[in-house]
């Protein structure tokens, strides 16, 4: 993949540009034999590409069968929220992306388990991918426990930065829905400021319990049951998509 760093607009509040090379990881421990085969083989078959001609990616292609609307999350981990939110709704049509080739595999097992047609994975940054994909697109859009970052110096590399928060709203459909949540409390107030400053988000929150209750068809992830074992309760920042 690429690591070119771009000249962007600054973080507004760190005052930093936004970091585009990758800093996560992407390999874990040597795969089984079973999960190398599903990367090998069946992840070929549902890759969300990016386009030869350097153009936008054709949704039609990449779902045939016309799915009623089309939910991306990012950063999947090992795939609880995505799987189960494809099996819940498997007229939507689902885009994954992870980097990190062990959570992949274990997206692909769940695929697999659940005889899930509707998921596609883009196995790399969302950054390569989003330029490629057609505005309003997305009905919905997850970021869930994304790395906090919590370094000062290190707050460019978050997925709030204004650059990421721009895309998302090119990207996402009017009135569509941006859930974000994180058990950090300083980094969901960072993202929150970022959000608010882009006219085409309204956060939806009227009074408290509506940014710590999950959301109906909430499946908890990896990372949120981490976090509760130590005590911490999440933050859920509904964000509603303007309209244009
Ligand atoms: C802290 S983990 C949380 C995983 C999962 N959402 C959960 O709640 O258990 C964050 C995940 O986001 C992925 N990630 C971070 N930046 C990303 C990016 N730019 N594009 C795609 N995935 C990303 C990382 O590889 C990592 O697996």
């Amino acid at each position: 993949m690429s690591s070119k760093k771009t000249e962007t607009a600054p973080d507004q509040r760190s005052g930093q540009q936004p970091d585009q090379r990758w800093y996560g990881r992407r390999h874990g421990r040597k795969l089984r034999p079973a999960r190398q085969r599903l990367i090998d083989d069946h992840l070929p078959l549902i890759r969300v590409p990016i386009p030869e001609d350097g153009g936008a990616t054709d949704m039609s292609a990449l779902f045939p069968e016309s799915p009623t609307a089309v939910w991306m999350e990012i950063g999947f981990g090992t795939g609880e929220h995505l799987a189960a939110l494809a099996a819940r709704y498997p007229d939507v049509g689902f885009i994954g992306c992870e980097p990190f080739v062990n959570g992949v595999a274990s997206m692909l097992a769940k695929i697999e388990d659940g005889g899930l047609k509707n998921v596609r994975i883009f196995d790399d940054d969302v950054r390569l991918l989003m330029p490629h994909l057609p505005d309003a697109c997305l009905q919905r859009l997850y970021v869930l426990f994304s790395d906090p970052w919590p370094k000062l110096r290190h707050h460019r590399r978050r997925i709030s930065v204004p650059e990421n928060l721009a895309q998302f709203a090119r990207l996402m459909a009017d009135d569509g829905t941006f859930l974000f949540a994180t058990d950090q409390h300083e980094f969901a107030a960072w993202s929150l400021y970022n959000m608010l400053k882009q006219p085409e988000f309204e956060w939806t929150a009227r009074s408290r319990p509506d940014w710590l209750v999950p959301p109906v068809d909430w499946q908890p992830t990896r990372y949120q049951l981490k976090a509760r074992k130590k005590g911490i309760e999440p933050v859920f920042l509904n964000l509603r998509r303007r309209l244009r």
